[in-house]
């Protein structure tokens, strides 16, 4: 297959907010326990309890944000029992994931070590379904009031002297599903209430995150659109996983799928770009200055669990399907990035698409991981206009190309895309308009649709060097390999 692909360098649509390439960690599984977290004591080498090659592969990957410590279990958290000597912590039972036991070793100054190591901004999810306006206000004056106040004190007496910055607080996680089952109209006055005695200590400025719909849930953002105005919230969430089967008691399996599945997943994930249009449709109508952003903060492949792990932790194996996935909606992100402002992939360690996967002291980088790694020189990056051939996938409603491209403060051009196809390459010829370059260097990640890495063989997906791309008179000319991303960089 050929396809034609334009960029004006001049034609600048958007600035790529570094968060867009954000991820989250929560209390569930073998995420943060026996996954991020392995306790000092643990032979495994870490930092304060936290496991240093796991810090590596995020620094790697310039991780720009973490989401914590939920998800559902943000809602049940109180960070009051997360604090102080280990021993005498609480301890309570995990009763969305598991029903396992949380003994509350990882609490605030872990995860604020753990985001200080990695040098990520943190994005705390506030307790707003079981919590009180007054557990918030107070975790927020823990961590960020610098003067004489009983939080600022207790913060002391838990040995930080010098108060955390904090940007990202959301107010609430699902408070459709998990986080209360509220009314969009009920969960409006509340947020207006939670977020009123979240206060900005010592020049720290927070920025609100608003609980935005359940996919296509558009009622619940009209009406939180409504009554949530820019002085409430600089954001508001949007949440979209892809199941292949769209059957939520069997999701299908996240290895030995069939062809046809491969190609529906990909399809159901490009249903991201319908759903981002349409919300930001109706925000526009709200918020024609586009002053509250959108936020997807929960993404990605969502399978039946592995045989043999509890049902609880949701631990699936990554597969190239997951890269093309990351790719595809990395793509549409940068797209969106007028309105979409940040975006974290639901898991970063062992649980759902995850970037590591974990055993013992092993730890693997799995097809996603790669796609960040790819992907990494947009953050940050301006937007350029580009497009390509419109392609269709044979009897499913899939573009096989996916792209973007975006020039950063080095005068990098950066071109990313993929080639979903699984037996088709594509021998893409770009014209480039207003960019002169004289150097190109090319990186790939292709494989089997099922290919993944395993604990025996970490390195079966990795990414290697794409010498494929030539200079022409007009641009470059490059050929995509079947079920393949690539990252090109000129200069
Ligand atoms: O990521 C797993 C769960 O999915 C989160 O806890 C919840 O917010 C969502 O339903």
């Amino acid at each position: 297959m050929n396809a034609k692909m334009y960029i004006n360098a001049r034609d600048i649509k958007s600035r790529i907010n570094p968060e867009i390439y954000g991820h989250f960690s929560e209390h569930l599984g073998r995420c943060i326990y026996n996954g991020i977290y392995v306790g000092e004591d643990s032979t495994i080498p870490n930092t304060k309890g936290i496991r240093n090659d796991i810090v590596d592969a995020f620094k790697n990957i310039k991780m720009p944000v973490l989401r914590w410590p939920g998800g559902c279990f943000a809602d049940e958290y109180h960070w009051k029992d997360g604090i102080g000597e280990k021993s005498q912590r609480k301890k309570m039972i995990n009763t969305h994931w598991g029903g396992v036991t949380e003994d509350n070793s990882f609490g605030t100054h872990e995860f604020f070590d753990l985001c200080e190591l990695i040098g990520c901004e943190p994005y705390l999810a506030g307790n707003l379904g079981s919590g009180s306006v007054k557990e918030l206000s107070e975790w927020i004056e823990y961590i960020t009031f610098g003067g004489v106040s009983p939080m600022a004190e207790l913060r002391r007496k838990n040995g930080r002297e010098k108060p955390w910055k904090l940007k990202y607080l959301g107010i609430g996680n699902e408070s459709w599903g998990c986080g209360g089952n509220m009314t969009p109209e009920f969960y409006s006055e509340l947020y207006r209430q939670y977020q009123t005695y979240c206060r900005n200590y010592d020049g720290n400025q927070l920025y609100k995150v608003a609980c935005g719909p359940n996919a296509d849930d558009y009622n619940w953002t009209k009406v939180i659109m409504e009554k949530i105005k820019p002085w409430h919230a600089n954001a508001i969430s949007l949440h979209y996983y892809t199941v292949p089967s769209g059957n939520w008691e069997d999701k299908g399996n996240a290895t030995g799928f069939t062809d046809d599945e491969y190609y529906k997943t990909l399809e159901k994930t490009r249903y991201m770009d319908t759903l981002i249009k349409r919300h930001s449709d109706i925000m526009n109508v709200y918020d024609p200055e586009n002053k509250i952003k959108l936020i997807v903060d929960e993404w990605g492949t969502w399978y039946n669990v592995e045989e043999g792990t509890n049902p609880g932790f949701l631990f699936q194996q990554n597969t190239m399907r997951d890269a093309m996935v990351a790719s595809i909606n990395l793509n549409i992100f940068n797209a969106h990035s007028n309105r979409v402002a940040m975006a974290n992939l639901a898991q970063a360690v062992n649980v759902l698409q995850s970037l590591i996967l974990t055993e013992g002291e092993r730890m693997v980088l799995t097809p996603t991981y790669h796609i960040f790694d790819l992907y990494k020189n947009h953050q940050g990056a301006k937007l350029c206009y580009s497009s390509i051939d419109d392609i269709r996938q044979d009897g499913y409603d899939l573009p096989v190309i996916s792209q973007s491209v975006s020039v950063n403060d080095k005068n990098e051009m950066t071109l990313t895309l993929s080639n979903c196809s699984l037996t088709e390459s594509v021998s893409v010829d770009t014209d480039i308009c207003g960019f002169d370059f004289s150097s190109a260097k090319a990186r790939i990640l292709t494989g089997k649709a099922d290919a993944h890495n395993t604990f025996d063989k970490p390195d079966a997906v990795k990414i290697s060097d794409f010498s494929e791309v030539t200079k022409t008179d007009r641009g470059i000319r490059f050929t995509l390999p079947p079920c393949s991303a690539a990252e090109i960089i000129l200069s």
